[in-house]
């Protein structure tokens, strides 16, 4: 059977190309009152950042995306956070003599703004326990692979060259350990024969749009609850 057109049963999800199988899946996202304050991540494109600040304006999700750190002047996320009416701050990590004082920034930034959480949406530095610490259970990643597999660096080319039937995306919990921690969401995306890294991370990128806001409600609702 050609797998662009298979079904995935028994829990749903869609047909065609862009099938995927989110896991898990609520059939409404909770609400929080006052909505959540999230404080987020980025060093390049932040398309993810943008999928959040939108997911919050239709109230898909329940939450004020407060700020966007990034650590690049000229990144595209901060033109999008421009556009789209988000304060943006800029810590530059050259700017910094080592990972843990620009981690203490961070810390100092996201407590100026009162969150209750963090994404990183496409954070490609490593983070120290400064900012895991600061905020426990409260840091989340989103990484193009199912984790535990294709850790680190082009997670979509190692799928490739490793052969995979099925890629996908996770959004954990962050820990010391590079792409460790809880998982609190994970989307399977097909690779199909003819893919190739551009469409096979484009089809993966659409399921991280869905996944981020569906994580941090799942995140949410265990931070009021606590
Ligand atoms: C995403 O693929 C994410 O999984 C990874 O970095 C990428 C960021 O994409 N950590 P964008 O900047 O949100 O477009």
């Amino acid at each position: 059977m050609n797998p662009s057109t298979k079904t995935i049963q028994p829990t749903g999800v869609l047909e065609g190309e862009n099938s995927s199988l989110v896991w898990p899946q609520p059939s409404s996202l909770p609400r929080f009152s006052p909505p959540l304050r999230i404080g987020v991540m980025a060093s390049g494109n932040g398309s993810n950042f943008e999928a959040l600040v939108k997911a919050a304006q239709k109230s898909e999700l329940d939450a004020h995306i407060s700020t966007l750190v990034v650590n690049n002047p000229n990144c595209e996320a901060r033109h999008r956070a421009k556009r789209l009416g988000i304060p943006c701050v800029v810590l530059d990590h050259r700017d910094f003599d080592n990972r843990e004082e620009l981690d203490q920034a961070l810390v100092r930034t996201f407590s100026k703004f009162d969150v209750e959480g963090v994404v990183m949406a496409g954070w490609m530095r490593i983070v120290t326990t400064i900012l895991i610490e600061a905020f426990p259970r409260r840091l989340l990643n989103i990484h193009p692979s199912l984790l535990p597999s294709f850790r680190g660096l082009d997670a979509v080319g190692q799928a490739l060259k490793a052969g995979v039937q099925v890629s996908g995306c996770s959004v954990h919990l962050v820990e010391p350990q590079v792409d460790a921690g809880q998982l609190l969401v994970q989307a399977a995306v097909p690779v199909l024969s003819s893919d190739t890294h551009q469409s096979l991370s484009k089809r993966i990128q659409c399921q991280e749009h869905r996944l981020l806001p569906l994580a941090i409600a799942i995140a949410g609702e265990s931070w009021r609850n606590v």
